[in-house]
């Protein structure tokens, strides 16, 4: 299996898979496909990486600039990410995810913030302390890696993509 940045061709593949992925999602509201092809016309996509495996498109991967108490600091924020169904739980996110960071913290990155289930990210070093807020979520689900500089706090925002 390869991970590799997004190519013109693989647009469509990209949205099956994440509209596939996040269908059967309670929490979805199924705008995640949508989210991407926002973030991409607004240049807000700053990293989108696909998992393929003979050609096929397993996975997909978006990295946006997030704000932090309104200001870009240097932090991105992980996601949509997804899964094709009949692969998930093999691997393929964690690999997703770990170049991802990588390649973020090979662009000077402070960090990276997500919204998830701590049970699939902290493997990859996500975690919550607490001080990084989403609207009025429990913060155990605001979780984030450090790679430069202090712990963020304060309150995290998406890309516009993800308001609309
Ligand atoms: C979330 C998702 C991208 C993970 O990809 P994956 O290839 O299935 O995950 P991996 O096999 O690489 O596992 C990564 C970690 O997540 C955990 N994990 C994966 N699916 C999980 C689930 N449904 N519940 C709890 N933990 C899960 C694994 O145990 C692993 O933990 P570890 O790193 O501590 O060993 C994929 O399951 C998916 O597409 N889900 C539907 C869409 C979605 O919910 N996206 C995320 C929204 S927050």
């Amino acid at each position: 299996m390869l991970v590799r940045y997004e190519t013109p061709a693989d647009i469509e593949a990209i949205q099956n898979v994440t509209s596939a992925a996040f269908k059967p999602m309670p929490y979805s509201e199924g705008t995640e496909a949508e989210i991407i092809r926002k973030l991409r016309l607004s240049g807000d996509l700053a990293i989108s990486l696909v998992a393929e495996e003979d050609g096929e498109i397993l996975g997909h991967v978006a990295f946006s600039p997030v704000t932090i108490n309104g200001v870009h600091v240097g932090w991105f924020g992980l996601g949509p990410i997804s899964v094709t169904p009949e692969r998930q739980r093999q691997g393929i996110g964690r690999a997703l995810m770990a170049k991802g960071l990588a390649l973020l913290k090979a662009m000077g990155a402070s960090g990276c913030a997500l919204i998830g289930n701590p049970e699939v990210y902290s493997g990859a070093g996500f975690s919550s302390d607490g001080q990084l807020t989403y609207h009025d979520l429990n913060t155990r689900f605001v979780q984030r890696i450090v790679f430069r500089g202090a712990a963020p706090s304060g309150t995290l925002r998406f890309a516009p993509a993800f308001e609309d």
